[in-house]
């Protein structure tokens, strides 16, 4: 892969150029709130006291004493949804103009921190793609430190330049992983042990110069392990990436919808990731339950404006885990202005400190209800596997050979669909790769529907996919091509794929067992799922496209399977009309 990496220097020689920036201050609820400190003093002698007496009735005395959690407030997260859904109404009556002049700048620049080159000179790992996308973790307890040019090939492969296209206005840099708009919304940031070749710190990856900025000297993963209740992979970890989404990147384009994409843009990062890591031989692990005040202050965020959105642990060492946190500084390191000014969303900030964790407990709380989705998903799967007729087959583990490598860099987004059929043992490929358990030991949150267009061996038809079975359920038959078109908002891409691949939650009992957290993990999942599509598909040497949609024409199509659930993605797959290089 030497030579790979496109040299975006000239990029960064807008660092200097000031902007004034506007953004208005966030907004008071107008609710009075307890002073955290005093009640935390109090609450556990008091509760103490009160479990002595009323030991058997402790869930009780324990809701009278804590404070409500916002992730428990699920109302919030409906509103959210509801208000964020795509119609042909909602299109119409709210019309946007995009505003060319204030197009905010893809990158987040640090003005007075030198850059840490990282190395571009890597071999490739010679992994079949396929074997890598559909790797769910890498097996053993053996120890395994990344070395830098790991970490290298992890970060550029993920959320690296891939592509740069001139156009009228200037030039856009594509990345690895797709991205509504191209707005690129995600910053990667890296938390590390002292490495082989690599000082331990906190580090920004800045992709225009393919370096790292220190945010901070020293080794801060304890204030990882501390906000994630001492969860065993971050504990272990070497190396931890914590991915955080800017709003207004995004909002300028989507406005309140950007809560959701950004579960869809920071999860194609995550599948490239995964990828990359699996290809790597590094054990990895996506991680959602945190603290999020503890992750947000360790890369001192302007959580107004960015917040940490998921983080992956890369890497195992056995032994101790690492020191508690210390206190920690702030930073107020300056950044380039994102735009002349920005407008502020409030409904993004509202859910994302809805789906907020506060405390410790309540991360290891949430942790641990991941069992009562299991519990609820296996009934679920026992009652279901008597009704599934048999569409496909057995996946054949055949096909190209190209390493992951090769595969992400030649992956685009599809701009046209021939209309030409593919095969039901590619489909099957695609499928059964993308759904291999994201979550060790759990469940998919998702469920994947589909409407067939052009699959041989395979009738025109909508159809739901059995994941744990690989078998497609056939639900109705028919040419559902315009269906197809006006569900992925009257675009021609889905009408004219081969296959569309729909996303459906049931958010009902997602919320139940997770709260509004569970919101963000059925985001974030949907945007893997679909970024293991597009990898997969590209793999096969087909197309393949991200989509949005109409959401409650999404589940009214496919129902009554899919009454009660949500639309949350949408990818489209086949051949392109411009076949990929
Ligand atoms: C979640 C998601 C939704 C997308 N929705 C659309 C869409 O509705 N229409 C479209 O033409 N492209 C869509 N795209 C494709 C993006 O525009 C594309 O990823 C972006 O321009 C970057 O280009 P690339 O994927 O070729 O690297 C979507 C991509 C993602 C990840």
């Amino acid at each position: 892969m030497k030579g790979d990496f496109v040299d975006a220097r000239k990029h960064q020689s807008g660092y200097d150029e000031g902007h004034a920036c506007r953004f208005p201050a966030s907004p008071c609820d107008g609710k009075i709130k307890l002073p955290r400190p005093i009640f935390d003093a109090f609450k556990t002698q008091i509760a103490d006291v009160l479990l002595r007496v009323f030991h058997k009735r402790r869930f009780i005395i324990l809701d009278l004493m804590m404070p409500p959690s916002p992730n428990r407030d699920i109302a919030r997260t409906w509103k959210y949804h509801n208000a964020t859904k795509h119609s042909e109404w909602s299109i119409r009556a709210s019309p946007h103009y995009l505003d060319w002049q204030n197009h905010p700048f893809p990158f987040k620049i640090y003005t007075t921190i030198d850059p840490n080159p990282l190395p571009k000179d890597a071999d490739q790992t010679g992994i079949v793609a396929l074997s890598a996308i559909g790797a769910s973790s890498v097996p053993g307890d053996a120890e395994k430190v990344p070395a830098l040019g790991d970490l290298a090939r992890i970060l550029y492969f993920s959320a690296g330049i891939t592509k740069k296209k001139t156009y009228a206005g200037g030039e856009i840099y594509f990345r690895a992983a797709s991205c509504t708009g191209a707005l690129y919304e995600f910053e990667l940031y890296l938390v590390c042990n002292d490495l082989p070749d690599w000082k331990a710190g906190v580090y920004h990856f800045s992709p225009g110069d393919f370096a790292l900025r220190l945010l901070r000297a020293g080794d801060f993963r304890g204030v990882l392990v501390h906000a994630t209740a001492s969860e065993s992979s971050i504990a272990r970890a070497p190396a931890i990436i914590v991915c955080a989404g800017t709003y207004w990147r995004n909002s300028w384009k989507y406005r309140t919808r950007t809560y959701r994409h950004f579960g869809w843009d920071n999860g194609t990062i995550l599948a490239n990731m995964l990828a990359m890591a699996s290809a790597l031989r590094l054990p990895a692990k996506v991680v959602l339950g945190f603290v999020d005040s503890e992750v947000n202050a360790l890369l001192d965020l302007d959580t107004s404006r960015e917040v940490a959105f998921s983080m992956v642990s890369l890497g195992r060492i056995n032994g101790e885990s690492p020191a508690t946190p210390r206190e920690l500084s702030k930073l107020n390191f300056p950044t380039i202005p994102l735009s002349k000014s920005e407008i502020d969303y409030p409904g993004l900030r509202e859910i994302h400190e809805a789906s907020s964790l506060e405390t410790r407990e309540e991360v290891a709380e949430w942790r641990s209800a991941a069992s009562r989705w299991e519990r609820a998903a296996a009934r679920a799967t026992r009652v279901r596997q008597g009704d599934a007729s048999r569409g496909g087959g057995r996946v054949r583990d055949s096909g190209p050979t190209d390493p992951i490598e090769q595969v992400i860099l030649r992956r685009g987004s599809t701009r046209k669909f021939e209309r030409q059929p593919i095969t039901l043992d590619q489909l099957l490929t695609i499928l059964t790769t993308s759904t291999q358990p994201i979550w060790p030991g759990f469940s998919l949150l998702n469920n994947l529907y589909l409407i067939i267009n052009a699959v041989d061996g395979l009738a025109p038809g909508a159809y739901y996919y059995h994941v744990a079975t690989a078998d497609l359920e056939l639900l109705k038959s028919g040419n559902f091509r315009n269906e197809a078109r006006y569900l992925g908002l009257q675009q021609d891409l889905p009408g004219d794929a081969a296959a569309d691949v729909f996303f459906l939650a049931p958010l009902d009992p997602i919320l139940d067992v997770f709260g509004n957290r569970g919101y963000r993990v059925t985001q974030l999942e949907a945007g893997m799922l679909g970024g293991k599509i597009y990898l997969a598909a590209y793999a096969l040497r087909l197309g393949a496209t991200g989509l949005t949609f109409f959401d409650d024409d999404v589940t009214q199509f496919f129902s009554p399977h899919a009454a009660g659930k949500s639309a949350t993605f949408l990818v489209a797959i086949g051949k392109g009309r411009k076949p990929p290089q």
